[in-house]
């Protein structure tokens, strides 16, 4: 597996805590989007772990290619079909 998988073509939102810690799933295989479950495992994705800086609702990618790791950033619009 070399790209990630799109678990979902738009962002989900998240009521994100000041100073809690969270992993964002990047290989788009965790059935626990926008987070990790582990499902990376044998592939050559890892997580990105993050601290939220502020309590807020945040959109976060579930397509996985975002420019903006974690967030959504509009890339999910010119996805290929
Ligand atoms: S869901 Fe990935 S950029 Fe919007």
């Amino acid at each position: 597996m070399d790209k990630p998988k799109i678990a979902a073509r738009q962002p989900i939102p998240v009521d994100l805590e000041e100073g809690k810690r969270y992993s964002w799933c990047t290989c788009g295989l965790s059935d626990n989007q926008p987070w990790c479950n582990g499902a990376h495992k044998g592939t050559d994705f890892a997580p990105m772990k993050f601290v939220a800086e502020e309590t807020k609702t945040a959109y976060m990618c579930q397509c996985k290619a975002t420019g903006n790791p974690g967030f959504c950033d509009g890339a999910h619009k010119n996805l290929p079909e």
